[in-house]
């Protein structure tokens, strides 16, 4: 369990009667094992040294404690004895001494102060740090709260809301934010590391011999009983509404309270109860597990971290609808220069408008500045012609989806690219290969698979043709996190992972309500569930006709469930809220009302096509829903169209906004009991037919007594 502690992650100087800590433990100084430890004997030297008057901590290289060592919660969570909650643990009982140093303590901020890096810091008799230094409370993010008094000394340095607002959020706050609500003392000048040790050793030596303030002794930010009473009502609230189904927030909100009821120790005490309780949870493993997930999703076992990259200093995009005109925003937001084709100035314009209207909405949101706005729009550069493509090291084409034309369009690229440019295909069902097959260099060409709007969705699936090159894998994983997307590599079969497992869920959403279950509490069941939007909104929002058109032109399947309301609306024109009508009425703002007559509609539908209408409860929708996931998601984990069950987990969560909470749905299946999955879905097969027959790897699994997870883990 103990850990080799590395002796040099802490190094002790002096400079003209001020010590200087210095955190030393890359990349990004998280408090791992030997950090609190290395501290502490650093602060029993400075007390023991009569030429030390005051003290600095600082980080080294690029920031100063980014937080917590997160493998190190997986352990704590099985180490019993860590459960303990009558005794402050290592990191509480180092912080009260710095607080107790009579030599002042001065945190020096850059970079980030995050999670136990804000810890340490509001332990410190004062806090300066650089403009550009960020300092947040993210725990929540990851299931927990602050462990180590943050939600005690917070709200004695910023006071209740803003305490309340980092703790239960999670998101960063600016330096200058910090400095105008308490929680640093001063921005210091610079912007290095060195100009900050600089300016805050002449802070400390202007302290030195005067009594530092402690934080924990402060009253005057915790406000009075009445005004606190409606911000944690509000805080409450809030986070039943927009983190809807998460115990982390609700046990910070308690934690922010206990400093305005108890005393600081005791404050202390109840916090660690309830950090613990929240390491144990399950919502803290899973998004554990999904941030670690992301992760692994850029590692590719036939593509080593040592592959060239290609350049990608500028790009073009073929098509400024939709898609196109969203993937240029997304490059422009990185700084790549773009050029944006379509066929008519018609369309050209229309898609610049589109671009325009969502960095306006941006400005007035606060997201960008008008002149971030201007340099942005400076960087995409309409056009009708080929003509400068020869200079664009990647080009992404999002024209209609159709086999002809996008094999039209990749035969001109291919006359015009530079040799080395990548060919990327936004295509969202179409096959790669074939794409492939209409120009001479194969091996340039990819799928990257945006998800809209594109400017916003976190997903990028890279899907990889048999052709495509590692370089051209590779770059394409690095333009995803350049892009600030994560990118999955993903195989090429139909829909790739996300969609294809989609198209599952989709379609048991439309059986349940031809089974009897209302539109409402389809979409009620799996939004409590904690997906961020129902499957029938989601389809309203993308058109019905979509799939309609789709189903039209393949043959049915003999013996397989057929679709049949979404097929009645569609013929009736309801193509759902482009059409003002579908699962659901639309007002004039667009949104979305329940349809008095859909009921009955449906009813006679389901009669008409011979379906037995019943009661079915909330449990049997989100069941059907998320175990059709599951099924469709073993069958492609075991014909190797994603490369670890992780990866299903990380597209899901980053494009299909299924709660992080619970892990994503092959993680659930694990929590739920794979036996217990598999039981079930083949009592759905015996009703429904062989739309449910079960993965063979998932009925193994379940006869072995395994996980996805376990199994991943054996055989990578
Ligand atoms: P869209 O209909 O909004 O835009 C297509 C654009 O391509 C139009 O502006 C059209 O004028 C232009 N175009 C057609 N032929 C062209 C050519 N030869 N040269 C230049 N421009 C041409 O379509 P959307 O929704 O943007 O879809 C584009 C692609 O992205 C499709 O392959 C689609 O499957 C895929 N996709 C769509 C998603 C969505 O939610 N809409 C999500 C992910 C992928």
């Amino acid at each position: 369990m103990q850990n080799a502690i590395k002796p040099d992650l802490i190094q002790l100087t002096k400079t003209g009667g001020v010590a200087i800590i210095t955190v030393n433990n890359p990349p990004v100084n998280a408090m791992s094992p030997g950090v609190p430890e290395g501290i502490d004997r650093a602060l029993d030297h400075i007390a023991s040294d009569d030429d030390v008057r005051a003290v600095v901590v600082i980080g080294a290289g690029r920031t100063f404690v980014a937080g917590a060592d997160i493998r190190e919660f997986g352990k704590m969570s099985a180490n019993k004895s860590l459960r303990d909650t009558d005794t402050p643990d290592l990191i509480t009982r180092l912080l009260l001494k710095i607080e107790d140093s009579e030599k002042p303590v001065v945190m020096a901020i850059h970079g980030a102060a995050f999670g136990a890096g804000l810890e340490i810091a509001m332990a410190g008799g004062y806090r300066v740090g650089l403009r550009s230094a960020q300092v947040g409370q993210p725990e929540v993010k990851l299931g927990l709260i602050p462990g180590a008094a943050g939600t005690q000394r917070l709200p004695r340095l910023a006071g209740i809301a803003k305490a309340l607002e980092m703790c239960v959020y999670g998101n960063p706050v600016s330096a200058t934010d910090a400095l105008n609500v308490g929680i640093i003392d001063r921005i210091l000048d610079g912007t290095t590391q060195a100009e900050l040790l600089a300016g805050a050793v002449a802070f400390a030596r202007s302290m030195a011999g005067k009594p530092a303030p402690k934080t924990r002794e402060r009253q005057d930010r915790l406000g009075d009983a009445s005004a606190n009473a409606s911000l944690f009502a509000a805080a409450r609230e809030g986070a039943a509404k927009k983190l809807r189904g998460q115990s982390a927030p609700l046990a910070a909100i308690a934690a922010v309270e206990a400093s305005t009821q108890m005393s600081f120790t005791d404050g202390c005490a109840f916090e660690r109860k309830l950090f613990l309780e929240c390491l144990l949870s399950d919502q803290s493993k899973a998004l554990i597990h999904v941030f670690f997930s992301e992760r692994e999703a850029a590692k590719i076992p036939d593509v080593p971290k040592e592959t060239p990259l290609l350049p990608v200093q500028t790009a073009a995009v073929v098509g400024a609808g939709t898609m196109g005109g969203a993937i240029a925003m997304t490059l422009a937001n990185a700084g790549v220069p773009v050029l944006l084709k379509d066929t008519d100035q018609a369309a050209l314009d229309r898609g610049l408008a589109t671009i325009r209207l969502n960095y306006a909405n941006s400005v007035r949101s606060g997201r960008f500045t008008p002149e971030a706005v201007e340099q942005r729009l400076a960087l995409i550069q309409p056009t009708l012609t080929y003509d400068s493509f020869a200079d664009a090291d990647l080009v992404i084409e999002a024209v209609f989806e159709g086999m002809a034309l996008k094999k039209e369009v990749f035969q001109q690229l291919d006359a015009v690219c530079k040799p080395g440019a990548i060919l990327a295909s936004n295509t969202s069902t179409l096959n790669i290969d074939e794409i492939a097959s209409a120009v001479t260099r194969p091996e340039a060409v990819i799928g990257l698979h945006f998800f809209t709007p594109a400017n916003v969705t976190k997903l990028l699936e890279v899907v990889r043709g048999k052709a495509s090159s590692r370089e051209v894998i590779a770059t394409s994983m690095q333009l995803a996190r350049k892009l600030g997307k994560v990118g999955v590599l993903v195989g090429n079969c139909v829909g790739f992972v996300g969609n294809r497992m989609f198209l599952q869920y989709c379609q048991q959403a439309e059986f349940l309500v031809e089974d009897g279950a209302t539109v409402e509490a389809v979409d009620r069941a799996l939004t409590e569930y904690g997906m961020s939007i129902g499957p029938l909104a989601t389809m309203d929002m993308s058109g019905l006709d979509v799939g309609w058109r789709i189903r039209r032109e393949h043959a049915k399947v003999p013996g397989m469930r057929q679709i049949v309301a979404e097929d009645r609306l569609c013929e009736m024109g309801r193509f759902g809220r482009k059409t003002g009508a579908g699962w659901y009425i639309y007002d004039e703002q667009k949104r979305p009302m329940p349809d008095p007559q859909i009921a009955a509609l449906i009813r006679q539908w389901a009669a008409e096509a011979g379906i037995a209408q019943r009661t079915i409860d909330l449990r049997e929708i989100v069941e059907r829903c998320v175990y059709a996931y599951v099924n469709e998601g073993a069958r492609i984990l075991e014909e190797g169209f994603a490369l670890r069950v992780s990866d299903i987990d990380t597209i899901f969560v980053n494009g299909y906004g299924f709660p992080a909470w619970r892990g994503g749905p092959m993680w659930y299946a694990d929590t739920v009991g794979l036996k217990q999955v598999y039981e079930r879905i083949c009592e759905f097969q015996r009703t429904d037919g062989d739309i449910w027959r079960p993965a063979p790897l998932l009925k193994q699994l379940a006869e072995q007594g395994k996980k996805f997870y376990s199994a991943d883990e054996s055989t990578s």
